[in-house]
């Protein structure tokens, strides 16, 4: 079997690479010719624990290349995969999906044989039908199928999420298509995981649907926590007293600053507006997105009470920027509008995160400071913030935080710490749904 993968960003090369791990000839293509070389020279456009390694011995193995020749890629391809983004588009929030109907014509205009072409990209309801129209407008005499694979990966475990997924979602009505699909996902066949055959708009709606569920789950433990903190309850009691329920499950169910990142925030919203398009609304998804909006511009408020009231001429040590750990990526990270709101109100802010500083700095206002490890962040500071739970910020020593910081106060947004260890030190700690 041999794939292209068009699109070398998280999905795309993270599923290239993979399937190439399954033992699939790939070609991952990007128009960014400097990706392309960094990944010839085996650096990897992207932080993803454990990716260069893969990448390395499936290139060694000859069953994994890079190109910038989208036409050669697809010519005698079995498959061809749309990874492109699909961000939101500005002003109205739906998702742009310019990338995947550019891909789409490219990929005509070098089609050869029967091909199936295959959507990894989150897209909406009906792009299926629209990649096919554009495809067959360009291409009549072509022989090819349109399907929907949606890619349920994380950042920071994406290798292992596409090695040993919960399941594959294949929508398609196509026998002839499904049976290439089959065969490339051969090897999860092998290990038992469920495979989900359905309709094309069905697939498409999966994704959505799952990843608006997960984020419908994180608000309400957020706005649980605030109820906990309102009436002396512990929320990690509360998750564990609920999620124990196997109808309701226990992951998803960390509080936090609000959910971030290249997925969720784009998604809900994206889902929201075709929900309102298509007269069926989603009243309870449009509430998640307002509340967890809300949410994170309020975080900034929480350091200025923690500190009395205000921080103007202040210095505030900020550990953790990207919107989770084991990643550079800051898109949509709660960390934004926490640094904003706290320059804003006059402070110096003094950052570090282990691998997101420079995605940072595109992002951040002027004047923040950015600091070479977690401890330089602290001298003189009025209080130490912890948005993103990196393990690094677990192991730090708090008798030194004591002795750098200008007020033994720490504000813990993502709940590292024990708070009656941190009381026990001498700290003011505060931390989310736990008194
Ligand atoms: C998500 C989906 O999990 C994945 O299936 C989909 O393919 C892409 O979107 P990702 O964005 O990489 O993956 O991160 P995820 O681990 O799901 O976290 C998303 C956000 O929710 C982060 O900001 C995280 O901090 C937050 N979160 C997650 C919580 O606040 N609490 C939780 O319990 C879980």
């Amino acid at each position: 079997m041999r794939i292209a993968m068009i699109g070398t960003g998280y999905v795309g090369l993270v599923s290239g690479t993979c399937f190439s791990e399954f033992g699939i000839d790939v070609v991952c293509v990007d128009k960014d010719a400097r990706k392309i070389e960094l990944l010839h020279d085996n650096v990897m456009p992207i932080f993803e624990p454990g990716l260069d390694e893969l990448v390395a011995s499936n290139v060694e193995a000859g069953r994994l290349s890079f190109t910038t020749d989208l036409k050669a890629a697809v010519k005698g391809a079995d498959a061809v995969f749309i990874a492109v983004g699909t961000p939101s588009r500005r002003g109205d929030g739906h998702a742009d999906l310019s990338f995947v109907f550019a891909a789409a014509e490219e990929i005509a205009d070098a089609l050869d044989g029967y091909t199936v072409i295959v959507t990894k990209s989150t897209v909406p309801v009906g792009t299926g039908d629209e990649v096919e129209k554009v495809i067959r407008a360009r291409r009549p005499d072509a022989e090819f199928d349109v399907v929907s694979n949606p890619e349920f990966l994380r950042e920071g475990s994406a290798i292992n999420d596409f090695l040993r997924p919960d399941r594959v979602v294949i929508g398609t009505e196509s026998e002839r298509a499904r049976k290439v699909m089959k065969q490339l996902y051969r090897v999860l066949y092998l290990i038992e995981t469920p495979i989900v055959f359905t309709s094309r708009r069905t697939s498409e709606l999966i994704k959505y649907a799952g990843n608006t569920f997960l984020a419908t789950k994180i608000t309400f433990i957020n706005e649980i926590a605030d109820l906990c903190e309102a009436v002396g309850a512990d929320v990690h009691d509360v998750a564990r007293g609920i999620g124990l329920d196997g109808r309701i499950g226990k992951k998803f169910l960390h509080p936090g600053p609000g959910y971030g990142g290249s997925c969720f925030p784009k998604d809900t919203l994206a889902l929201v507006r075709t929900a309102r398009d298509s007269g069926a609304p989603l009243r309870i998804v449009e509430t998640v997105v307002a509340v967890n909006d809300e949410r994170k511009k309020k975080m900034a408020e929480r350091v200025v009470t923690a500190c009395g009231g205000s921080v103007a001429g202040k210095i505030i040590a900020v550990l953790g920027l990207t919107f989770k750990p084991n990643t550079d990526d800051m898109r949509d990270s709660p960390a934004i509008d926490l640094v904003a709101g706290l320059v804003a109100a006059g402070a110096t802010v003094r950052a570090f995160d282990p691998e997101g500083m420079d995605e940072a700095k595109k992002l951040l206002p002027d004047g923040v400071v950015y600091c070479d490890d977690s401890y330089a962040t602290m001298p003189g500071a009025e209080a130490l913030v912890i948005v993103t739970e990196w393990n690094a910020f677990r192991a730090l020593d708090p008798s030194r935080i004591k002795s750098l910081l200008a007020a033994p106060r720490v504000i813990d947004l993502r709940n590292v710490y024990e708070p009656a260890e941190m009381r026990d030190q001498g700290f003011d700690y505060r931390s989310i749904g736990r008194v």
